[in-house]
Protein backbone atom coordinates (compact mmCIF):
# COMPACT_ATOMS: atom_id res chain seq x y z
CA UNK A 1 0.00 0.00 0.00
CA UNK A 2 0.92 3.48 -1.02
CA UNK A 3 1.18 6.29 2.08
CA UNK A 4 -0.96 9.12 1.17
CA UNK A 5 0.56 12.54 0.77
CA UNK A 6 -1.47 14.13 3.19
CA UNK A 7 -3.18 13.71 6.25
CA UNK A 8 -5.38 15.68 8.53
CA UNK A 9 -3.96 15.82 12.17
CA UNK A 10 -6.14 16.60 15.19
CA UNK A 11 -6.78 20.17 14.85
CA UNK A 12 -7.28 20.14 11.20
CA UNK A 13 -4.25 20.89 9.71
CA UNK A 14 -2.60 19.09 6.79
CA UNK A 15 1.05 17.72 7.19
CA UNK A 16 3.65 16.28 4.80
CA UNK A 17 2.88 12.14 5.29
CA UNK A 18 5.23 10.33 7.42
CA UNK A 19 5.40 6.83 9.00
CA UNK A 20 6.83 6.32 12.29
CA UNK A 21 8.05 2.71 14.60
CA UNK A 22 7.99 3.68 18.30
CA UNK A 23 9.42 0.55 20.02
CA UNK A 24 7.62 -0.24 23.58
CA UNK A 25 4.96 1.95 22.53
CA UNK A 26 2.02 0.41 24.79
CA UNK A 27 3.03 2.90 28.25
CA UNK A 28 4.89 5.32 29.55
CA UNK A 29 6.93 7.67 27.13
CA UNK A 30 6.69 5.39 24.16
CA UNK A 31 2.55 5.43 24.29
CA UNK A 32 2.65 9.58 24.96
CA UNK A 33 5.06 9.60 21.50
CA UNK A 34 2.78 7.70 19.36
CA UNK A 35 -0.08 10.04 20.66
CA UNK A 36 1.71 13.07 20.26
CA UNK A 37 3.19 11.81 16.46
CA UNK A 38 -0.58 10.77 16.18
CA UNK A 39 -1.52 13.96 16.94
CA UNK A 40 0.96 15.78 14.29
CA UNK A 41 -0.38 13.48 11.09
CA UNK A 42 2.41 11.00 11.26
CA UNK A 43 1.12 7.77 10.61
CA UNK A 44 2.38 5.54 14.02
CA UNK A 45 3.07 1.62 13.91
CA UNK A 46 3.05 1.49 17.92
CA UNK A 47 5.11 -1.70 18.74
CA UNK A 48 4.92 -3.87 21.35
CA UNK A 49 6.32 -7.31 22.26
CA UNK A 50 2.79 -7.94 23.79
CA UNK A 51 -0.09 -8.28 21.49
CA UNK A 52 -2.91 -7.98 23.72
CA UNK A 53 -0.79 -4.65 25.56
CA UNK A 54 0.07 -3.32 22.13
CA UNK A 55 -3.86 -3.61 20.78
CA UNK A 56 -5.16 -2.16 23.77
CA UNK A 57 -2.90 1.07 23.59
CA UNK A 58 -3.85 1.85 20.08
CA UNK A 59 -7.93 1.54 21.01
CA UNK A 60 -6.88 3.98 24.05
CA UNK A 61 -5.31 6.24 21.62
CA UNK A 62 -7.93 5.79 19.10
CA UNK A 63 -10.35 6.52 22.22
CA UNK A 64 -9.41 9.37 24.24
CA UNK A 65 -7.51 11.42 21.46
CA UNK A 66 -10.30 10.48 18.74
CA UNK A 67 -7.50 9.51 15.87
CA UNK A 68 -7.36 6.51 13.81
CA UNK A 69 -3.48 6.78 12.15
CA UNK A 70 -1.90 4.51 14.65
CA UNK A 71 -1.73 0.80 14.37
CA UNK A 72 -0.05 -1.41 16.30
CA UNK A 73 2.05 -4.34 15.34
CA UNK A 74 4.28 -6.71 17.15
CA UNK A 75 7.93 -6.17 18.27
CA UNK A 76 10.19 -7.60 21.00
CA UNK A 77 13.49 -5.82 19.84
CA UNK A 78 15.23 -8.69 21.67
CA UNK A 79 13.82 -11.34 19.09
CA UNK A 80 15.02 -11.82 15.73
CA UNK A 81 12.54 -12.68 13.79
CA UNK A 82 9.97 -10.50 15.70
CA UNK A 83 12.66 -7.79 13.90
CA UNK A 84 12.70 -9.03 10.68
CA UNK A 85 8.70 -9.81 10.44
CA UNK A 86 8.20 -5.68 11.18
CA UNK A 87 11.20 -5.01 8.53
CA UNK A 88 8.88 -7.16 6.10
CA UNK A 89 5.80 -5.76 6.78
CA UNK A 90 6.61 -1.95 6.61
CA UNK A 91 8.15 -2.48 3.30
CA UNK A 92 5.24 -4.34 1.92
CA UNK A 93 3.09 -2.06 3.36
CA UNK A 94 4.31 1.23 3.07
CA UNK A 95 7.78 0.57 1.21
CA UNK A 96 9.71 3.05 3.10
CA UNK A 97 9.89 4.66 6.91
CA UNK A 98 10.26 7.72 7.78
CA UNK A 99 10.66 8.26 11.95
CA UNK A 100 12.58 5.25 13.83
CA UNK A 101 11.66 6.24 17.87
CA UNK A 102 14.27 3.93 19.68
CA UNK A 103 12.18 3.87 23.03
CA UNK A 104 11.87 0.83 24.64
CA UNK A 105 14.01 -0.29 27.81
CA UNK A 106 14.42 -2.30 31.04
CA UNK A 107 15.84 -0.72 34.24
CA UNK A 108 18.56 -3.71 34.71
CA UNK A 109 17.83 -4.23 38.41
CA UNK A 110 16.00 -6.83 40.77
CA UNK A 111 14.18 -4.47 43.28
CA UNK A 112 12.66 -4.71 46.52
CA UNK A 113 10.25 -2.94 45.50
CA UNK A 114 8.62 -2.51 49.19
CA UNK A 115 11.60 -1.53 50.25
CA UNK A 116 12.32 0.79 47.55
CA UNK A 117 9.08 2.86 48.92
CA UNK A 118 9.88 2.62 52.30
CA UNK A 119 13.41 4.37 51.34
CA UNK A 120 11.26 7.19 50.56
CA UNK A 121 13.75 8.92 48.33
CA UNK A 122 13.24 12.71 47.11
CA UNK A 123 13.79 13.00 43.18
CA UNK A 124 16.64 15.07 43.49
CA UNK A 125 18.19 12.13 45.60
CA UNK A 126 17.14 10.33 42.76
CA UNK A 127 18.60 11.84 39.85
CA UNK A 128 21.87 13.23 41.11
CA UNK A 129 23.05 9.56 41.69
CA UNK A 130 23.88 10.06 45.05
CA UNK A 131 21.37 7.21 45.75
CA UNK A 132 23.46 4.16 44.99
CA UNK A 133 24.56 3.38 48.50
CA UNK A 134 21.22 3.35 50.03
CA UNK A 135 19.98 1.28 47.37
CA UNK A 136 22.39 -1.33 47.41
CA UNK A 137 20.08 -2.88 49.78
CA UNK A 138 17.14 -2.87 47.65
CA UNK A 139 18.50 -3.58 44.24
CA UNK A 140 20.37 -6.54 43.06
CA UNK A 141 22.81 -6.43 40.14
CA UNK A 142 22.36 -10.14 38.91
CA UNK A 143 24.10 -11.62 36.29
CA UNK A 144 20.85 -12.20 34.32
CA UNK A 145 18.79 -9.17 34.96
CA UNK A 146 22.12 -7.20 33.66
CA UNK A 147 22.35 -9.21 30.43
CA UNK A 148 18.55 -8.83 29.42
CA UNK A 149 19.07 -5.30 29.72
CA UNK A 150 21.86 -4.72 27.99
CA UNK A 151 20.56 -7.05 24.86
CA UNK A 152 17.05 -4.87 25.20
CA UNK A 153 18.30 -1.21 25.62
CA UNK A 154 21.52 -1.62 23.39
CA UNK A 155 21.26 -4.68 21.26
CA UNK A 156 17.55 -4.49 20.60
CA UNK A 157 17.90 -0.97 19.81
CA UNK A 158 20.85 -1.67 17.15
CA UNK A 159 18.63 -5.03 15.96
CA UNK A 160 15.96 -2.84 15.45
CA UNK A 161 17.99 0.22 13.71
CA UNK A 162 19.99 -1.87 11.44
CA UNK A 163 16.73 -3.84 10.15
CA UNK A 164 14.95 -0.64 9.35
CA UNK A 165 17.67 1.28 8.05
CA UNK A 166 17.06 -0.06 4.14
CA UNK A 167 13.69 1.59 4.51
CA UNK A 168 15.04 4.82 6.45
CA UNK A 169 17.17 5.31 3.93
CA UNK A 170 14.40 5.31 1.47
CA UNK A 171 12.69 8.28 3.31
CA UNK A 172 11.64 10.90 1.53
CA UNK A 173 11.12 13.37 4.09
CA UNK A 174 14.53 12.81 5.40
CA UNK A 175 14.93 10.06 8.13
CA UNK A 176 14.68 10.62 11.60
CA UNK A 177 16.06 8.41 14.34
CA UNK A 178 15.59 9.18 17.87
CA UNK A 179 17.56 6.93 21.20
CA UNK A 180 16.15 7.13 24.23
CA UNK A 181 18.65 7.96 26.65
CA UNK A 182 19.00 8.86 30.51
CA UNK A 183 20.78 11.06 32.87
CA UNK A 184 22.33 7.89 34.00
CA UNK A 185 24.55 8.15 30.79
CA UNK A 186 26.38 11.50 31.31
CA UNK A 187 29.99 10.35 31.38
CA UNK A 188 31.05 12.45 35.08
CA UNK A 189 28.83 9.41 36.42
CA UNK A 190 31.28 7.21 35.37
CA UNK A 191 34.18 6.59 37.95
CA UNK A 192 36.57 4.61 35.54
CA UNK A 193 38.74 7.35 34.27
CA UNK A 194 40.27 5.54 31.17
CA UNK A 195 36.96 4.85 30.59
CA UNK A 196 35.51 8.10 30.72
CA UNK A 197 38.27 9.75 28.26
CA UNK A 198 37.63 7.26 25.75
CA UNK A 199 33.71 7.45 26.08
CA UNK A 200 34.28 11.01 25.15
CA UNK A 201 36.28 10.30 22.35
CA UNK A 202 34.01 9.87 19.84
CA UNK A 203 36.39 8.99 16.44
CA UNK A 204 37.46 5.52 18.17
CA UNK A 205 34.21 3.83 18.24
CA UNK A 206 32.04 1.42 16.42
CA UNK A 207 30.05 -1.17 17.14
CA UNK A 208 32.45 -4.05 17.69
CA UNK A 209 34.10 -2.40 20.36
CA UNK A 210 31.21 -1.00 21.92
CA UNK A 211 30.88 -4.76 22.10
CA UNK A 212 33.84 -5.37 23.84
CA UNK A 213 32.91 -2.76 26.58
CA UNK A 214 29.37 -4.41 27.27
CA UNK A 215 31.77 -7.84 27.21
CA UNK A 216 34.29 -6.59 29.81
CA UNK A 217 31.29 -4.81 31.48
CA UNK A 218 29.20 -8.65 32.17
CA UNK A 219 32.60 -9.99 32.92
CA UNK A 220 33.69 -7.93 36.04
CA UNK A 221 29.98 -8.40 36.90
CA UNK A 222 30.11 -12.14 37.06
CA UNK A 223 33.78 -11.68 38.81
CA UNK A 224 32.05 -9.25 41.59
CA UNK A 225 34.51 -6.56 40.05
CA UNK A 226 31.81 -4.20 39.06
CA UNK A 227 33.35 -1.49 41.96
CA UNK A 228 36.93 -2.16 42.03
CA UNK A 229 36.47 -1.90 37.53
CA UNK A 230 34.96 1.58 38.01
CA UNK A 231 31.59 1.13 36.70
CA UNK A 232 28.93 3.51 37.57
CA UNK A 233 27.49 2.60 41.27
CA UNK A 234 23.94 3.06 40.61
CA UNK A 235 22.11 1.25 38.03
CA UNK A 236 25.73 -0.16 36.40
CA UNK A 237 24.03 -2.48 33.59
CA UNK A 238 21.36 0.47 32.59
CA UNK A 239 23.78 3.19 33.25
CA UNK A 240 26.24 1.33 30.84
CA UNK A 241 23.38 0.42 28.18
CA UNK A 242 22.85 4.22 27.97
CA UNK A 243 26.20 5.44 27.54
CA UNK A 244 26.25 2.90 24.82
CA UNK A 245 23.54 4.54 23.49
CA UNK A 246 24.63 7.44 23.23
CA UNK A 247 27.86 6.64 21.50
CA UNK A 248 25.98 4.57 19.17
CA UNK A 249 23.70 7.88 18.17
CA UNK A 250 27.10 9.75 17.53
CA UNK A 251 28.33 6.47 15.54
CA UNK A 252 24.72 6.44 13.05
CA UNK A 253 24.86 10.11 12.81
CA UNK A 254 28.77 10.20 11.88
CA UNK A 255 27.48 7.21 8.79
CA UNK A 256 24.25 8.73 7.42
CA UNK A 257 24.92 12.44 7.51
CA UNK A 258 21.60 12.51 5.44
CA UNK A 259 19.79 11.67 8.50
CA UNK A 260 18.93 13.15 11.66
CA UNK A 261 20.09 11.03 14.46
CA UNK A 262 19.92 11.91 18.42
CA UNK A 263 19.13 10.82 21.78
CA UNK A 264 17.09 12.35 24.24
CA UNK A 265 16.71 11.92 27.86
CA UNK A 266 12.46 12.69 28.33
CA UNK A 267 13.27 13.66 31.53
CA UNK A 268 12.36 12.32 35.39
CA UNK A 269 8.71 10.31 34.14
CA UNK A 270 6.26 8.55 36.31
CA UNK A 271 6.47 5.25 34.55
CA UNK A 272 6.97 1.79 35.45
CA UNK A 273 11.07 1.85 34.74
CA UNK A 274 11.42 3.95 38.18
CA UNK A 275 8.86 2.58 40.01
CA UNK A 276 6.55 5.73 39.30
CA UNK A 277 8.85 7.49 41.21
CA UNK A 278 9.30 10.31 38.48
CA UNK A 279 8.06 14.00 38.69
CA UNK A 280 6.87 14.54 35.21
CA UNK A 281 4.19 13.38 33.40
CA UNK A 282 4.44 10.80 30.34
CA UNK A 283 3.05 13.45 28.46
CA UNK A 284 5.65 15.84 29.14
CA UNK A 285 8.19 13.42 28.87
CA UNK A 286 7.33 12.56 25.30
CA UNK A 287 7.69 16.15 24.36
CA UNK A 288 11.53 16.20 23.48
CA UNK A 289 11.28 12.35 21.34
CA UNK A 290 8.80 14.46 19.49
CA UNK A 291 10.18 17.45 18.88
CA UNK A 292 13.27 15.57 17.35
CA UNK A 293 11.50 12.90 15.35
CA UNK A 294 9.85 15.97 13.80
CA UNK A 295 13.01 17.73 13.41
CA UNK A 296 13.61 19.86 9.99
CA UNK A 297 16.41 18.18 7.40
CA UNK A 298 18.76 20.86 8.50
CA UNK A 299 18.08 20.19 12.08
CA UNK A 300 21.06 19.10 14.57
CA UNK A 301 21.99 15.14 14.27
CA UNK A 302 24.55 13.35 16.54
CA UNK A 303 23.21 15.00 19.74
CA UNK A 304 21.81 14.98 23.16
CA UNK A 305 19.37 16.49 24.59
CA UNK A 306 17.75 16.63 28.25
CA UNK A 307 14.13 16.72 27.31
CA UNK A 308 13.85 19.50 24.66
CA UNK A 309 16.73 21.16 25.46
CA UNK A 310 20.11 20.37 23.78
CA UNK A 311 23.22 19.37 26.14
CA UNK A 312 26.18 18.45 25.87
CA UNK A 313 26.95 15.59 28.20
CA UNK A 314 30.14 13.99 26.93
N1 LIG B 1 10.79 7.39 33.07
C1 LIG B 1 11.95 8.05 33.23
O1 LIG B 1 12.13 8.81 34.21
C2 LIG B 1 13.06 7.90 32.24
C3 LIG B 1 14.23 8.62 32.46
C4 LIG B 1 15.28 8.49 31.55
C5 LIG B 1 15.12 7.69 30.44
N2 LIG B 1 13.96 7.00 30.24
C6 LIG B 1 13.87 6.17 29.05
O2 LIG B 1 12.64 6.40 28.38
C7 LIG B 1 12.25 5.20 27.69
C8 LIG B 1 10.82 4.86 28.03
O3 LIG B 1 10.77 4.50 29.39
P1 LIG B 1 9.45 4.62 30.28
O4 LIG B 1 9.80 5.53 31.40
O5 LIG B 1 8.29 4.92 29.44
O6 LIG B 1 9.39 3.12 30.88
P2 LIG B 1 8.23 2.04 30.89
O7 LIG B 1 6.92 2.66 31.19
O8 LIG B 1 8.73 0.94 31.78
O9 LIG B 1 8.19 1.54 29.37
C9 LIG B 1 9.19 0.72 28.83
C10 LIG B 1 8.65 0.13 27.54
O10 LIG B 1 9.67 -0.72 26.98
C11 LIG B 1 9.04 -1.93 26.63
N3 LIG B 1 9.97 -3.05 26.51
C12 LIG B 1 10.77 -3.59 27.45
N4 LIG B 1 11.42 -4.66 26.93
C13 LIG B 1 11.02 -4.78 25.64
C14 LIG B 1 11.32 -5.68 24.58
N5 LIG B 1 12.17 -6.70 24.75
N6 LIG B 1 10.74 -5.48 23.38
C15 LIG B 1 9.86 -4.46 23.19
N7 LIG B 1 9.50 -3.60 24.15
C16 LIG B 1 10.08 -3.76 25.37
C17 LIG B 1 7.99 -2.15 27.71
O11 LIG B 1 7.07 -3.14 27.33
P3 LIG B 1 6.32 -4.10 28.41
O12 LIG B 1 5.10 -3.35 28.88
O13 LIG B 1 5.99 -5.30 27.60
O14 LIG B 1 7.28 -4.38 29.52
C18 LIG B 1 7.41 -0.76 27.76
O15 LIG B 1 6.51 -0.57 26.71
C19 LIG B 1 13.26 4.13 28.10
O16 LIG B 1 14.25 4.02 27.10
C20 LIG B 1 13.88 4.68 29.38
O17 LIG B 1 15.17 4.19 29.61
C21 LIG B 1 12.92 7.09 31.12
Amino acid sequence: MEKPSHVATADGKQASHRIAVVTGGNKGVGLEVCRQLAAQGVTVILTARDEKRGKDAVESICRESNLSNVVFHQLDVRDDSSVAALARHIESRYGELDILVNNAAVVGVAADEEGLKALNLDAETWTSGRAATVLKDVFQNTYEVARDCLDTNYYGCKRVTEALLPLLKLSKSGAKIVNASSLASELKRMPNEELRKDLSNIDIWDEARIEAVLNTFMDDLKNGRLEEAGWPAMLPAYSVSKMVINLYTRILARRYPEMRVNCVRPGFVRTDINWNLGTLTPEQGARGPVMLALLPQDGPTGCYFDQTEMVNVW
